[in-house]
């Protein structure tokens, strides 16, 4: 059968057999995702983009001494690895080790391309900025369809940018505010509107603890931690699903909801016949804002605008399925940009992630609290004693206080210099975890600054619906 989708769906999801190796019925998100280890339904499926992607080689370095395991649960039985935007782990490897997140296998299996060198110089040439030090460092990695953008930002074209958060508490880590900050940034380069969608919704669906109520105050409370990040008010809506969807933003779910089949949003996800049936139409939601139209206080009647969604690469099954549904509904694709993870405080095995306190430090942390949480948890790739580390120095690329510089710190020569002293063994994990903390400190201070002066009322701008945004960009490509 000749599917008419970007992916395949797999042999097994489409007999139906995947239903037998998932797990019991009321099970928490986490165990539910890995019972799907095996079968990994759509993640270990490839569309011809994916295939054609020749030249991936590992630039992953190996690590110098296995990561720990990040949980303490019974061995783990070796799998492969796993990304679904619930769950994030890398392989776990024949003797029981969980190994870190191999991110050029993902642009195999999900079929996305690489961000070349020669993409970002033509990014660089036309938009006359300099790279963002996360596309410079490769933690935004991998993309779909960003030369589409640069062509109509080179045309003069409209097109917009696109993101969201799933609202499952009330503060943000540091990893959810990565994908943000990049944005912020993209939003000044390209002078373009932007739409930030709070998935209260999807919430509600996917944790049966929480309440309808908590969620839609949490989207509230993330939505200052959003715009404490920087976005230009007269270019940006944000909006709760609770309050939001109706008129064409509902119209354009239905015209999603009816496009796609229930093995493939059940294929994509992993969900079985238990999930309920608010899990399996929840796509259709987070798809929507994919299509000018569903806007029309910025768009009008338009549904030819194309955007650009930047996220972290746990998000692009959705994505992968709202492309599929564009091509059938004759509207443009969404083009992303997708990066890494900020790594867990245990070790890049996994993302930082609420689900887990101690993997993560939240915005709300206190000088105090970083300080401790790097020192107590972060996973170092230091020698065992200051002698052996003197001797045989240390790996950077598995240190979660040098990853984290990585993502925060402005300058590459330093970083560069850190490295190279930590391999060579003269800079020690004490010294190296102390500018990692001191870097933190200041960014979160930074941050809980600007959050301080958003008030209800900068919120509520942020958040009106009827407010009339003008889609025109005022800059121009670089001749
Ligand atoms: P959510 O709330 O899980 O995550 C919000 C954004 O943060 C990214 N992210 C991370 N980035 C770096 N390091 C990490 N450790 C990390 N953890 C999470 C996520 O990929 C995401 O970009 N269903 C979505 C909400 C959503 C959305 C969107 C996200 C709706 N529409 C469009 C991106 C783009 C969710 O629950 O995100
Ligand atoms: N990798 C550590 C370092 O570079 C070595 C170490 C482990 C150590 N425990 C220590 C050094 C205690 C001093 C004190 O510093």
């Amino acid at each position: 059968v000749k599917l008419d989708t970007e992916y395949e769906i797999p042999e097994a999801v489409r007999r139906g057999s995947v239903v037998g190796i998932t797990s019991p019925v009321i099970d928490s998100t986490p165990s539910f995702a890995r019972g799907h280890r095996k079968g990994q339904p759509s993640l270990s499926s490839v569309n011809e983009e994916g295939k054609s992607g020749s030249a991936i080689k590992s630039e992953i370095a190996a690590p110098a001494k296995a990561p720990a395991p990040v949980t303490t649960e019974a061995p783990a039985k070796p799998s492969a690895q796993l990304v679904t935007p619930w769950d994030v782990q890398g392989e776990i490897s024949a003797d029981g080790k969980a190994l870190e997140i191999n991110y050029d296998k993902l642009i195999e299996t999900f079929g996305t391309r690489r961000i070349t060198s020669e993409l970002l110089e033509r990014f660089e040439r036309l938009t006359g900025h300099r790279a963002h030090r996360l596309l410079r460092r490769e933690t935004f990695f991998s993309h779909r369809d960003l030369n589409n953008i640069l062509d109509r930002f080179e045309q003069g074209k409209p097109f917009y940018l696109y993101t969201g958060r799933g609202p499952s508490s009330g503060s943000m880590h540091m990893g959810h505010q990565i994908p943000f900050s990049f944005t912020a940034w993209l939003q000044k380069v390209f002078d373009c509107p932007l739409v930030i969608q709070l998935t209260d919704d999807e919430k509600f669906l996917m944790k049966p603890n929480l309440k309808l109520d908590e969620v839609h105050k949490f989207a509230y409370e993330n939505a200052k931690d959003i715009i404490a990040c920087g976005f230009d008010l007269k270019k940006t809506f944000i909006f709760s699903d609770l309050d939001y969807v109706g008129g064409a933003f509902y119209r354009n779910i239905l015209k999603i909801a009816r496009a796609i089949p229930h093995n493939q949003s059940k294929g994509t996800f992993g969900f079985n016949d238990s999930d309920n049936i608010g899990k399996y139409h929840f796509v259709a939601v987070q798809a929507a804002p994919s299509f000018s139209n569903s806007f029309p206080q910025i768009f009008g009647e338009k549904h030819d605008i194309p955007c650009l969604i930047p996220c972290a690469i746990d998000q692009d099954p959705y994505f992968r399925l709202t492309r599929d549904v564009a091509h059938k509904l004759k509207y443009p694709k969404p083009c992303l940009l997708h990066c890494k993870f900020l790594p867990a405080l245990q070790g890049a095995q996994t993302k930082m992630s609420a689900s887990d306190p101690n993997s993560a430090i939240y915005m709300t942390d206190t000088p105090n609290q970083i300080k401790n949480k790097i020192n107590r948890h972060g996973f170092s790739g230091g020698g065992d004693t200051e002698e052996l580390h003197r001797q045989n120095g240390g790996n950077p690329d598995v240190d979660v206080a040098f990853q984290y510089l990585s993502f925060y710190e402005e300058d590459d020569e330093l970083l560069a210099k850190t490295a190279a002293d930590y391999r060579a063994g003269t800079l020690l994990t004490g010294q190296l975890k102390a500018m990692c903390i001191k870097k933190l400190q200041e960014e979160v201070k930074s941050f809980q600054e600007r959050r301080s002066a958003v008030t209800e009322e900068i919120l509520m701008a942020f958040m009106d619906p009827k407010r009339q945004i003008d889609p025109t960009p005022s800059v121009t490509a670089v001749a």
